[in-house]
């Protein structure tokens, strides 16, 4: 559907389950990881921009723990430079920042199934 493969790079989280990763790799686009912010350990948004490269092809913040990213920051930069987001949802079953849903604002969103998934309060992140 993007047509992601070999050459492009696509950003993303290293604190996260390998699926984040390895969903870009199997594309054999390259990952490239943004730090996370340092109270809510999921994608920080201020280190984002500085990450984006002619070759970025998609972003796939990670709401991990529950614990959201700023989502309507990187919809605003992803927005400004035109690269679709993609939302790993896999731990943020019905995680909310700011009112928005986790996957709510992203092109796609994935969520996990897996028995073991937490599954997380509304309004974990403090705005
Ligand atoms: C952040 C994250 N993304 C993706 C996945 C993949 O989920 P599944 O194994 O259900 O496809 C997991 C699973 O642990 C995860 O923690």
């Amino acid at each position: 559907m993007l047509g992601i493969g070999a050459g492009d790079e696509v950003i993303t989280s290293a604190n996260s389950w390998i699926s984040s990763s390895e969903t870009i790799t199997q594309t054999m686009a390259t990952p490239v990881f943004v730090d996370v912010h340092p109270q809510y350990y999921s994608m920080d948004e201020s280190k984002l921009e500085q990450a984006i490269t002619p070759k970025t092809k998609a972003i796939i913040p990670v709401h991990l723990h529950g614990q959201m990213c700023d989502i309507e920051a990187i919809m605003r930069i992803a927005d400004k430079h035109g690269i679709p987001v993609i939302e790993d949802c896999a731990q943020s079953h019905f995680s909310a920042f700011k009112g928005v849903l986790a996957g709510k604002r992203g092109i796609a969103a994935s969520f996990s199934f897996y028995p073991g998934k937490n599954l997380a309060p509304m309004e974990m992140r403090v705005a």
